[in-house]
């Protein structure tokens, strides 16, 4: 997917950038507090005003009201109450406010937290359709979160836990606020890449963890790739065999993989994996025999292979197989099935492939028979009961495609990518952005104000064409990214793209954000991310590395 966009990208030498060259610079960049404090994302509606209440960290409790449908049976409320409660506390030395101060402010000893509808869905999946609106008030004698399902009430709690500060004696500090909330875009997501690196489970883990921070609803995996296959398959325990960097060390077992699925579900995260075919496909060839086409040098095989081989039955019989197993290990109702990128010059060179062209009146357009591959994959899945999220060039094939399939758009430039979510829209399809989110690509400077100011919506288009766009998704392509580096890079860079899919639209003061997104990546630091700067500045409590 991304290794010719990435080279056509290299940056621009910076070495110009000496001491105080931004490329991006608008304005001096002061963090003075925002009206918001350090809301991130900002939700659709805020109050607050200028009475604090003094938190005491000893006593405070999280609890369920005694209405809720989600109370202390449902973990993953639990859970949550015991991850914000040590984010809001924990770094403390767990002191009451000292009584010498006197007792100007009152104190707010604790948050209610009410889950309304019937179903909590607690012990269920987030999916596309989940409702994650809350309504926060934070006054005396405690504050209130209410929610419809637990997965409000978890971007209610993260929301309360970004309220909460310190005053000038370090005493944790609340505003009597009111908000309410929900996301703007109901598919808010980040790909991360497994196989260009092999990212160990900890990795994947710390990633969802903050992605929760920033109110991300979708973990995209992109699991394999030409580079290698880490996962492995119960079915074909060859492919992680033969294909992962290496066979006990670099893979992801199916305990592994349930283990980011429910660490996901905890954090309402839905976890869409992608198994990318007929291109990207060479680590499969190493474990799955006449998986992939010959390719030839004149008249006889050169040792090479290429895509998927279209022309047998047995690859379809291989692919019902697997697609079998990924429908009953990802509980989610999509999966990601790539589509991009497909060289053809393999296939041309390959004369049984020829003449299967020739004989299915395909002529010289190749293309026709990546469709014909498609078209039969796409048949597979839909047996398995799942839906189908592709990357953009199967819709430009004119490939045909359920009426509920996702359209994955992240090539082009503005305009071409503007034209394409215009196109598939005006076809009917849903779609969701990433052409202006790819975080792997670096420069110097600001470059989240890009990020920022990019719009899902903004193209020529009907308000029903508009409705069709359920969001988008940063990508955090692998080539230069594994353990070592992946959380700088992405954090806070990505957050930029949280709020944009999360935030009303018309949410686009870039020095506002600047404001809260400084403040917001040193709470990410506060919590033990090493989220990269924005700018000059500091954080009152600094990374202390590991
Ligand atoms: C919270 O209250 C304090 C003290 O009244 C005030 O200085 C501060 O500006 C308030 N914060 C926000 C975000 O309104
Ligand atoms: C492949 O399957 C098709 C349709 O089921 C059948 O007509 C064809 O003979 C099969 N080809 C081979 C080589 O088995
Ligand atoms: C969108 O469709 C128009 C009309 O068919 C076409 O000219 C244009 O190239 C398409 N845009 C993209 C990005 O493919």
């Amino acid at each position: 997917m991304s290794a010719r966009a990435v080279t056509l990208f290299l940056a621009v030498c910076s070495c110009y950038a000496h001491k105080y060259n931004d490329l991006n610079v608008e304005s001096e960049f002061v963090t003075e507090p925002s009206k918001y404090g350090s809301l991130w994302p900002l939700p659709q509606k805020v109050q607050i005003s200028q009475t604090s209440f003094k938190l005491a960290s000893l006593s405070f409790t999280i609890t369920d009201a005694k209405e809720s449908s989600a109370g202390p049976s449902c973990i993953l409320l639990q859970n949550a109450y015991r991850r914000y409660y040590e984010y809001m506390f924990g770094g403390t030395r767990r002191q009451e406010p000292s009584k010498s101060r006197g007792t100007r402010a009152p104190d707010l000893p604790e948050l209610q937290v009410l889950v309304t509808s019937p179903h909590s869905e607690c012990d269920g999946y987030p999916a596309v359709a989940s409702d994650e609106s809350y309504e926060l008030t934070v006054d005396q004698p405690y504050a209130v979160l209410k929610a419809p399902k637990v997965w409000g009430a978890l971007r209610g709690l993260e929301t309360f836990s970004q309220l909460v500060y310190e005053d000038e004696y370090g005493a944790k500090s609340i505003n009597k606020t009111s908000i309410s909330d929900f996301p703007r875009f109901a598919h808010r997501g980040i790909l991360l890449d497994s196989s260009r690196h092999f990212l160990p489970l900890k990795v994947i883990l710390v990633t969802l963890e903050t992605m929760a921070m920033n109110k991300f609803n979708v973990f995209h995996w992109h699991i394999v790739d030409d580079q290698s296959f880490p996962y492995l398959s119960r079915t074909f325990p060859q492919l992680s065999q033969q294909g992962a960097y290496h066979p006990y060390t670099h893979v992801y077992t199916p305990g592994d993989v349930k283990m980011v699925i429910e660490f996901a579900r905890l954090r309402g995260i839905r976890v869409i994996p992608e198994f990318d075919t007929p291109g990207h496909t060479q680590s499969w060839g190493k474990g799955q025999k006449d998986l992939l086409t010959p390719c030839y040098a004149g008249a006889s095989p050169s040792g090479t292979h290429g895509p998927v081989n279209p022309i047998l039955n047995t690859t379809y019989d291989f692919m019902r197989q697997f697609f079998k197993e990924i429908s009953s290990v990802f509980p989610d109702a999509y999966v990601h099935l790539g589509g991009d990128e497909v060289d053809f010059t393999c296939w041309k060179s390959n004369p049984d492939i020829k003449s299967f062209m020739a004989q299915h009146g395909f002529g010289q357009d190749y293309s026709k028979l990546e469709s014909f591959y498609i078209q039969r994959l796409l048949d597979i899945v839909t047996t398995t009961n799942k839906g189908y999220m592709i990357w953009q060039e199967v819709f430009d094939n004119g490939v045909k495609l359920k009426p509920d399939t996702i359209i994955h758009v992240w090539k082009g430039n503005q305009q071409q990518y503007q034209s394409e979510m215009a196109n598939v829209t005006s076809a009917g399809y849903q779609t969701l952005l990433s052409t202006p989110w790819y975080v792997n690509r670096i420069a110097y400077g600001q470059d989240w104000r890009g990020f920022y100011k990019a719009d899902p919506q903004d193209f020529k288009g009907t308000d029903q064409q508009k409705k069709l766009v359920i969001g988008g998704e940063a990508c955090l392509w692998g080539e230069y990214v594994d353990a070592t580096n992946l959380s700088p890079r992405l954090w806070p860079r990505a957050s930029a793209v949280a709020e944009r899919l999360w935030s009303p639209k018309e949410v686009t003061d870039v020095n506002d954000a600047y404001n809260r997104l400084s403040a917001h990546r040193c709470r990410m630091v506060q919590r033990g991310i090493p989220a990269e700067p924005l700018f000059s500045s500091f954080c009152p409590h600094e990374y202390k590395g590991i």
